[in-house]
């Protein structure tokens, strides 16, 4: 793996990511709005590790920022092995209930631009007949509840566009890796969690993304044990579980 593109960089665990990859000798593509963050960030994993680290302006809301977007990439460095995408918004459910321009605007960037730029690196990946694509879908996504039904509605839709796109790949071979990080301290989180032995350092999501990379692992619940968590929370009757307050 030699040249790999990070989409939303300036995410807790893009950042992660970045340090990941960089420490394994991997150049990579830095994309997001912050630039001066982005650039920042490119210089200290250069200087730490002697990678390469091009940066790039991406914004999930312009539609004209989006659509030359991958081709602007592939312009900085002429080959990609592969794709991580890795931005989002948790917009508070109780305000989405009352505004639709604030679900609009995480549906827009947490699924419609997601597949816009999937979309277009899926033909590049499909033509090369070769790479990864990766993009962090949620546990939230494997079931609604009531505090957080339209943010897990939207990782849910994402899992299932990365199931469809893993079908139309398997016979180039693109692995499709479909990543459900349950809570992780970042961002995102800030002030929503107590510190609790769920919630995961984003450096233990990225070492795990980048073995699961590696191994053309499809599915990925991280840190492992919200794959049995999930379990138990899948089997639970929707007679039971519509009465449960979380
Ligand atoms: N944290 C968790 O517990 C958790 C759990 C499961 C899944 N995830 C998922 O993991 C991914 C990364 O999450 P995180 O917690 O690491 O994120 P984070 O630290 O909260 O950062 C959010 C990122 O999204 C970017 N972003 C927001 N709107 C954007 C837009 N319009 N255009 C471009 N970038 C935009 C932000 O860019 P700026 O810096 O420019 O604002 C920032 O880089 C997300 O998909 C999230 O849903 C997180």
């Amino acid at each position: 793996m030699k040249q790999v593109l990070i989409v939303g960089a300036t995410s807790g665990i893009s950042k992660a990511l970045a340090y990941h990859f960089a420490s394994k000798h991997v150049n990579l593509i830095l994309a997001g709005r912050d630039m001066e963050e982005i650039n920042r960030l490119a210089t200290d994993l250069e200087i730490r590790y002697g990678i390469h680290a091009n940066t790039i302006y991406f914004d999930a809301l312009k539609e004209e920022n989006i659509s030359s977007f991958f081709e602007r990439c592939l312009q900085l460095t002429g080959d990609l092995d592969g794709i991580i995408v890795s931005y989002g918004l948790m917009h508070d459910q109780k305000e989405m209930e009352q505004n639709r321009s604030s679900i609009r605007e995480m549906i827009n960037v947490n699924f419609t631009s997601v597949v816009y730029i999937l979309e277009e690196a899926a033909r590049f990946f499909e033509k090369k007949q070769k790479g990864f694509i990766c993009a962090i879908s949620s546990v939230a996504g494997d079931r609604g509840r009531r505090n957080n039904y339209i943010y897990g509605a939207s990782k849910g839709a994402i899992t299932v566009y990365l199931q469809g796109l893993r079908n139309r790949l398997a016979h180039s071979k693109v692995n499709v890796l479909t990543v459900k990080p349950g809570f992780v301290d970042t961002k995102m989180t800030y002030g929503l969690l107590k510190p609790s032995i769920l919630v995961a350092p984003p450096r233990t999501i990225a070492a795990s993304i980048y073995k699961s990379i590696l191994k053309k692992k499809e599915i990925l619940y991280t840190p492992w044990y919200w794959f049995y968590i999930m379990q138990v929370i899948r089997m639970v009757p929707e007679k039971l579980f519509k009465f449960i307050k979380w």
